[in-house]
This record gives C-alpha cells, sequence and structure tokens, in this order.
C-alpha cells in the first residue's frame, strides 16, 4: 500500500454499494466486500476486491468500513452480529449511506460510538451512474476528526461536503435536497402536461423554454432565502397580491383537461399568506404557512 491508499469495507453491494466499492477499487485502495446474498461480488473479485464470508470479516479487514445497505432498522443488528460489535470495530471508522433520518442517524451515532468506533453519516447527492464523477456530492455529518482524517478516501466516491458534528445534519440536508427536486419535477409535469394537452411536444418546450426559464428564476432563490433568514419578507417587483389575484394557472389548466392537484396546494398557501394580510410582500414569506418562526 502506498500512504494515501487504505483498507475499506463495503457492507451492501446493491446499486449505490457496488458503485462505491468500484470507485474506491479505481483509487487503489484494498477493498474488502460483503453482501447478504451470495453473488453479487463477482465483478468487485475480478477487479481486485477481497470476498469476505461475513460482516465480522469485512469489518475486521477495514480500517474504514462503508455501510450501504436499503433500510436503517438492519445496520444495528448487522454490526452488533456474531462476531462483530466490540471487538471487531474498535478503533474504526463507520461511514454509513444508508438514507434514514436525523433521528436514526444521531441513535446509529450513539450506537457505534459505544461499540468504540467513529460515526459518519452520509447522504449521497448522485445516483450510481455518476459516483465518481465531478457533479456527484455525499453530504457528511457526525465525527469531524474521522472526516478529516479520510477525506481523500471519501473524495474517491464524489466531492465530500461536511456539515458538522450533528450525526442529523446529512440526513436533513439530504432531504431537504431531494424536496427542492421534487418541487421542480412536480413543476415540470404540471408544465409538460399543459403542453402536451394542447398538442405540443414536450421535448421541445423543455428545452428551448422550460430549461431557460428555471435557470432564469433560481438566480432568484439566494435573495428569497436571504428574506428567509431575515423575515422581511419586502419587495418591488412582483409582490404576492399580484401573483394569486387569478387562478389563470388552476382554470386554464382544468379547461385543458390537465388536473390542478400539484399546483393547488401552493396556490391555496400563497392565496392564505394574502389573505393574512402580507399580499405586499413576497414568496418566499410562504415559509412562515409552513414553518412559522
Ligand atoms: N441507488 C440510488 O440512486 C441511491 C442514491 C442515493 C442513496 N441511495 C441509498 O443507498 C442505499 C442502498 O441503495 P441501493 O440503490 O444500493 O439499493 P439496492 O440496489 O436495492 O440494494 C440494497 C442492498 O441492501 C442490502 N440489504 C437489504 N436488506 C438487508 C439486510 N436486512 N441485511 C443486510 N443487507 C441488506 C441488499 O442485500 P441483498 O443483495 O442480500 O438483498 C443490497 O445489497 C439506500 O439507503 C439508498 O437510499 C441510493
Amino acid at each position: 500500500m502506498t500512504t494515501a491508499e487504505k483498507s475499506v469495507a463495503v457492507l451492501g453491494l446493491g446499486s449505490m454499494g457496488t458503485a462505491l466499492a468500484a470507485a474506491l477499487l479505481a483509487a487503489g485502495h484494498q477493498v474488502t466486500v460483503w453482501n447478504r446474498t451470495p453473488g453479487k461480488d463477482e465483478g468487485l473479485v475480478g477487479r481486485g476486491a477481497r470476498r469476505a464470508g461475513s460482516v465480522a470479516e469485512a469489518v475486521t479487514a477495514g480500517e474504514v468500513v462503508i455501510v450501504c445497505i436499503l433500510d436503517y432498522a438492519d445496520i444495528g443488528p448487522l454490526l452488533e452480529g456474531q462476531g462483530v460489535g466490540r471487538a471487531a470495530l474498535q478503533g474504526r471508522v463507520v461511514v454509513n449511506v444508508t438514507n434514514g433520518s436525523p433521528e436514526e442517524a444521531r441513535a446509529m451515532a450513539e450506537r457505534v460510538t459505544a461499540l468504540g468506533a467513529a460515526y459518519l453519516d452520509g447522504g449521497i447527492m448522485a445516483v450510481p451512474e455518476i459516483i465518481a464523477r465531478p457533479e456527484a456530492f455525499v453530504l457528511y455529518s457526525g465525527s469531524r476528526e474521522a472526516f478529516e482524517a479520510h477525506r481523500e478516501l471519501l473524495d474517491t466516491f464524489a466531492r465530500s461536503v461536511y456539515l458538522g458534528e450533528d450525526p442529523g445534519l446529512a440526513p436533513l440536508n439530504d432531504l431537504a435536497l431531494l424536496s427542492g427536486m421534487y418541487g421542480m419535477f412536480g413543476g415540470f409535469v404540471h408544465a409538460a402536461a399543459l403542453v402536451r394537452s394542447a398538442g405540443g411536444p414536450v421535448a421541445e418546450f423543455t428545452t428551448a423554454l422550460l430549461l431557460p426559464w428555471l435557470r432564469a428564476m433560481a438566480g432568484g432563490l439566494p435573495a428569497m432565502a436571504a428574506q428567509i433568514d431575515s423575515g422581511d419578507y419586502a419587495v418591488t417587483g412582483s409582490p404576492l397580491a399580484m401573483q394569486v389575484s387569478h387562478d389563470s394557472i388552476g382554470e386554464v389548466s382544468r379547461a385543458q383537461g390537465v388536473s390542478a392537484e400539484l399546483f393547488a396546494p401552493l396556490f391555496a398557501l400563497m392565496r392564505r399568506r394574502v389573505a393574512d394580510g402580507h399580499g405586499s410582500e413576497g414568496f418566499a414569506g410562504v415559509v412562515e404557512l409552513v414553518h412559522p418562526r
């Protein structure tokens, strides 16, 4: 091993665990892999990974233990099972990139720390196909010391972003980012349905019109974020009262045979904000209805 090479165990060889293990192998690390169902490691073993016959064998082969399985609830039994526990985990670093909630992450951090290992929780902002590519990033929270000691290793998956010592920060921010994504996807689906209802090609509309429009609108998010931080929602250009003066999107959608159920809840909140006396303010103030400060 060169100084940069590390011994790493990867538990869980689904599509994401396999992509992570492949990136580690490509970067020259010593990788030991384990999967509950045998047979998923053939490709990785062919590229130099070591096959572990048990969780305990994998964990004791790695100074860093990556856990990437489907459900958080199954991790505890895995790490506390036969031959694992404190004897195997003492002094190691567990990096758990299984998706879960902030509460689950905090509980797992306590559990792993009690077994003598350092803990990092990770939120992978990528699909397996873009692991090790520039657009991928992974959020981490938990032990700062562990993150700093292994940052170079973690950077082989994707750009690593450390959020703080509270283990719940990575899953919370992961879910916040997914919320933003689903808002965009919902808006896209409604827009596509409207264009299709008029017989238009959605592909051309998306590249020629929607993407430039969304890029321009996304440029306004930092200013809206600053308003949310300050609580001052004053605007000059587009007050909420103007935006909700007519339910044009809802009415035209229904006339075109497009259900307004994606858009209607948002419009209802905007109208409620105006009814509450904030019509001269901007859209960002809607946050006060979903999370009163
Ligand atoms: N795929 C993505 O795009 C993506 C993106 C970001 C984050 N993630 C997260 O990454 C994690 C893994 O996702 P994936 O896409 O790799 O899922 P996947 O392809 O469905 O694989 C699931 C893995 O979990 C293992 N597993 C399930 N239950 C287990 C148990 N009780 N004990 C031990 N192993 C168990 C499976 O083992 P068997 O082979 O034995 O069934 C398999 O290795 C999830 O938390 C997911 O949210 C995935």
